[in-house]
Formats: C-alpha cells, sequence, structure tokens
C-alpha cells in the first residue's frame, strides 16, 4: 500500500532490512515506543529523539500490546489510528517506523520467559494494575533486542514506567540510555494522554484538578511531606466526583520517603491516579521536600 511518511516494516524482517543503511559508526539508532493514537505529547518524544539522534536514525514502534492489558481493561477500545500516527511520525522527521502484528511480536502466543519488574512492579499502578509492568517491560526488552538503539525516549507522563525501564536496562545490560522527556499539557495543566479522548466535556473540565492538586504540593513541599500531601488532597475534594486511586510522595527512584520532614531541601516526586467516571487518568510531578524557613501554616492534621 502506498502511505506517506517514512517507510513501514510490519516484520522483523523488514525492520532489519529497513535499519541495516542507519547502521553506521557515531550515528545513533532512537528509539520511541508507542502504542499509537498519537498526539502532541508524542510530538515532543519524537522531537527529544531527532535531537539525541542527531545525524542518526529515529524509529518509531507502533504496537498497542496485550500483554500489558489485564482482562477487563481497554485494550479492545484503545485508539487505534495509525494513518494519522504515520502522518505525525513524518511531520516530526522519524526515519523508520515498526508497526508489527501481535503474532509477529508473540509468534508463539503468550510468552513463557518474561522480564518480572521486581517489587516497583506491585505498588502504585503495579498495585492497580496487576500484571501491567511485566507486560511494559517484555514488550520493551523485546523492542530493544529488535531495533538495538542506542537510546530511547519516554515520556515522564508513564512515571513508573519510565523508572521501570530504565531500572531494567541498568539491571539486564541492554545498553541502551534510556531518556525522560517532559510531559507536555494542556492549556489547563491536563497531561496529555490517548485516553484524555474518552473523557465527556464537563469530565474533561473536572479533570484539570489533577494537575492543580499536584502544584499544590509542589508549594507546600518545603514544609514537608504530609504537608504537600494534605495540600493536594484539599484540592482534590473540590471535584466529589473524582475517585482517587492513590496519591504517593516518594523519592525520585520511587523509594519510599524515610524521613518526611527533611530539614535540607530533598528531590522528590508526587504521583496520582484517579477516575473520572469510567477514565482512568494519571500524573506526577518532582518536588522539593523540606528547606522551609518559616513554620508551617496550617499544620497538616495527618500524614496520611
Ligand atoms: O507507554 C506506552 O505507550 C507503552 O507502555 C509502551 C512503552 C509503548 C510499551 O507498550
Amino acid at each position: 500500500m502506498n502511505r506517506p511518511g517514512p517507510p513501514v516494516a510490519s516484520t522483523r524482517a523488514e525492520l532489519a532490512d529497513l535499519l541495516s543503511p542507519f547502521r553506521q559508526p557515531r550515528s545513533p539508532v532512537v528509539l520511541v515506543p508507542t502504542m499509537g493514537a498519537l498526539h502532541a505529547g508524542h510530538a515532543a518524544l519524537f522531537r527529544r529523539a531527532r535531537k539525541e539522534a542527531g545525524d542518526g536514525s529515529v524509529v518509531a514502534s507502533v504496537f498497542v500490546n496485550p500483554l500489558q492489558f489485564a482482562p477487563g481493561e481497554d485494550l479492545d477500545r484503545y485508539p487505534r489510528t495509525f494513518d494519522d500516527d504515520l502522518a505525525m511520525a513524518s511531520r516530526e522527521g522519524v526515519d523508520v517506523v515498526f508497526a508489527p502484528s501481535v503474532d509477529e511480536m508473540y509468534p508463539d502466543g503468550e510468552p513463557l520467559v518474561t522480564v518480572e519488574p521486581g517489587p516497583l512492579g506491585t505498588v502504585l499502578e503495579g498495585e492497580s494494575r496487576p500484571g501491567h509492568f511485566r507486560g511494559v517491560l517484555t514488550v520493551v526488552a523485546k523492542l530493544f533486542g529488535l531495533v538495538r538503539p542506542d537510546v530511547a525516549v519516554f515520556g515522564q507522563k508513564d512515571y513508573q514506567q519510565l523508572v521501570l525501564v530504565t531500572r531494567m536496562s541498568r539491571d539486564l545490560c541492554s545498553g541502551v540510555e534510556v531518556v525522560g522527556a517532559e510531559t507536555v499539557r494542556e492549556a489547563d495543566g491536563l497531561a496529555l494522554s490517548s485516553r484524555n479522548r474518552y473523557l465527556a466535556p464537563e469530565a474533561r473540565r473536572q479533570a484539570a484538578v489533577l494537575n492543580r492538586a499536584l502544584r499544590a504540593a509542589q508549594d507546600r513541599a518545603a514544609y514537608g511531606l504530609p504537608a504537600a500531601r494534605w495540600a493536594a488532597m484539599c484540592v482534590l475534594k473540590e471535584v466529589p466526583e473524582l475517585d482517587v486511586d492513590y496519591l504517593a510522595i516518594r523519592t525520585p527512584d520511587l523509594a519510599e520517603i524515610d524521613d518526611p520532614h527533611p530539614l535540607g531541601p530533598i528531590p522528590a516526586r508526587i504521583l496520582m491516579a484517579a477516575r473520572i467516571g469510567s477514565t482512568r487518568l494519571i500524573d506526577n510531578m518532582p518536588l522539593t521536600l523540606g528547606g522551609a524557613t518559616l513554620p508551617a501554616t496550617p499544620v497538616a492534621p495527618s500524614d496520611q
């Protein structure tokens, strides 16, 4: 089929053929793994990849990975917009698109050997979505094996995924440098996501509360973890329809924080997931805990 845009490989063999002219010394191959339904957030990932690649090449994969969806999750209704995705890849200077079928990625059906994410795979997103990160890490490991990139770019929007992929790359010596690109937001602060299109107009308006809550936490973080958490919870109460799944403040590596009231400033990350109607949204931001010069007012009533 004659399509505009970058060449598309749908098999491993086609991918190897299309990539072979790009595999040159000092000419990095940069991978951006996606599940398609591309939006401005992905465009920013491609631009970051282009910058990392320099004279090298950018490969985008488009594959809705069944292994990371639990039964009852939105695998079947996950948006598929391949022609628009190709147009965006073309505009953003992607050199090769890899869009395999499920059989091409999993020729023997469900794989017997998978990548185990360890303890970090069972908390936060992993607690709500058992098996999700096993599916993500397994497909990313396969993409690393097939594309053999020097660098891979992931969005900070899926922060736990970014931390786990970084860790996998290091722990399994993949040789791939994992880069995290900043989250792209709408004018009201809502983080761009392929799932935002499911929000009805009123829910879409309410969804901006996530961003306001995270920013409130950032503003109070100098007074310690309980104050930051309390500030976020107060803002979230503005939208009673919101069903908060988790709101957590952790170290940048997602370890638990030992000292909730550090004297000096320490870097941390606030992460949350919430449902509006049937749509589940996640977001996160960096914050700096501690270091306030004035006593906190009001004092946070609890640590929960
Ligand atoms: O973030 C995503 O879109 C997916 O989890 C990824 C990394 C492409 C793996 O399927």
